[in-house]
């Protein structure tokens, strides 16, 4: 009987779970999360632990007790702290996810810059790092459009760009001096403008399996409207492309994450082992790099690990033992739309604490799925945290059958909540594909 301890929290650690549960082999699932998810109750073995995911000795405590064949961690937060470099060096408990050193891939936007312009990878915008204000007027000026990012784990909150956050070169030096106040150092980049995508890629440090591509909204409201938010719905196409996006483009993506891969080996001696996830944008320049993450998309993972048609434990145990080049692995050739059920009022001030009902949801298939997020199960059901609460993934042959599902179940759940209705919707859709033909300037250029 194979052990797997599972760490993590929001939709993201369900759908993992729900990966790991539909394997055929004989498993037990062990959950550490933050919050009594339902869907973690379901699939695991025995109570979930709840803790910090990045409490390093709670996490080595129950792995103790558990002792586990593998871990495989969700979130970015224990990855920065070092949870996978303790599992392995003191309990030797392999990981699917890398050591922080390798995190630094997400857990610093400097070294990730460095380390492609290090190694001659393509994708970089015009960047430069500062540990303090001299010269920082100086850049902007010369940038004219730009972005400033606090050089840490920031929950995609900590990036202004200008034009939406920062309106004047003052402000930016405002923002710029207020991180460096807080002892971190600053990295200034051209402001790019285009339409972004991402690419998940497996890793077991020596062979990379890149994915499918998958596009995220990350705008609280209709029309891209209203604050940034860890991202309110995805979708992807039944072709493994996306309507703006052609192969070629994809094959660049692909070739990014090969290429960090190996950057990340030669530069730091040691194999990466976990998830790879690319956030690209395609400008009129051609494609960037606009950040990596050390782990799967919340939501990306919900359109990405439904589709799989490899058993997702084998998929593990290569990256673990380095073979991944040995592992055939698929995807179902749909189309998938993600919607996230969020609480009124997030991000900013979100209702907590009130009841969600979910009885009126169809029943889960192979076409619809349902992941629970920050919701806790309390004796008087299923409470709000605050947070993205419900994921419902429509699974169709085209965009279309996708997401009339996802909207039908994500519409059906009850109680002071709300979700995006046009993601994955045609009009939707047309803008985006509109958006990159006017930034290539053709209408000829090969959208996907
Ligand atoms: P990050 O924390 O790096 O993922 O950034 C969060 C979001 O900020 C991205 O998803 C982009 O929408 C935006 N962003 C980051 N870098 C840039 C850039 N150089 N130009 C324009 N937008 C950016
Ligand atoms: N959806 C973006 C992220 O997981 O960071």
């Amino acid at each position: 009987m194979l052990k797997i301890l599972l760490i993590g929290k929001s939709g993201r650690v369900d759908c993992i779970a729900d990966a790991l549960y539909r394997s055929p082999r004989e498993k037990q699932i062990f959950s550490l999360s933050e919050v009594n998810n339902p869907g973690l109750i379901e699939k695991s073995a025995e109570d979930i632990a709840i803790g910090k995911t990045d409490d390093i000795e709670f996490v080595l405590n129950y792995a103790r007790k558990v002792k586990p064949d593998f871990a495989v961690i969700g979130p970015e937060e224990p990855l920065e702290v070092g949870v996978v470099d303790a599992l392995i060096d003191q309990l030797g408990i392999p990981c699917v996810g890398p050591r922080k050193t390798l995190a630094r891939l997400e857990s610093s936007k400097s070294f990730t810059r460095h380390l492609l312009e290090k190694y001659s990878i393509p994708g970089n915008p015009a960047y430069k790092e500062f540990k303090n204000l001299d010269g920082i007027k100086e850049y902007i000026t010369e940038l004219g459009e730009f972005v400033v990012k606090p050089d840490g784990l920031t929950g995609g909150k900590g990036v202004k760009v200008f034009g939406e956050h920062l309106m004047s070169i003052d402000d930016g030096l405002q923002y710029c001096a207020e991180i460096l106040s807080d002892g971190n150092s600053v990295v200034i980049e051209e402001k790019l403008v285009g339409e972004e995508f991402s690419l998940q890629a497996f890793c077991d440090g020596k062979h990379v399996v890149n994915t499918i591509p998958i596009q995220d909204h990350k705008r609280a409201y209709n029309g891209d409207t209203g604050p940034n938010t860890g991202g309110m719905g995805t979708y992807s196409c039944e072709d493994h492309l996306l309507p703006f996006l052609s192969a070629e483009y994809v094959k660049e993506a692909s070739e990014i994450n090969n290429a960090v891969a190996n950057a990340l080996r030669e530069e730091l001696k040691e194999d990466y082992k976990g998830i790879i996830y690319g956030g690209f944008m395609i400008t009129k320049n051609g494609l960037r790099l606009i950040e990596y993450n050390a782990r799967f998309g919340d939501p990306e993972v919900i359109n990405l690990l439904p589709l799989l048609e490899t058993d997702f434990i084998s998929i593990c145990e290569a990256i673990i033992n380095g073979t991944l080049d040995q592992v055939p692995v698929s995807f179902r050739k749909k189309a998938t739309v993600c919607k996230y059920i969020v609480p009124k009022g997030y991000p900013s001030n979100p209702e907590k604490d009130e009841y969600i009902i979910m009885d009126d949801v169809p029943p889960q298939s192979d076409n619809l799925r349902v992941f629970y997020g920050a919701v806790n199960q309390k004796p008087g059901g299923l409470q709000l945290i605050g947070s993205r609460a419900v994921a419902c993934v429509g699974i169709g042959d085209t965009l279309k059958d996708a997401e009339q599902l996802a909207e039908n179940a994500a519409s059906n759940i009850k109680g002071p909540v709300r979700h995006r209705t046009d993601i994955g919707t045609e009009p939707l859709i047309q803008k985006r594909i509109n958006h990159v033909r006017a930034i290539l300037n053709t209408n000829n250029v090969a959208v996907g």
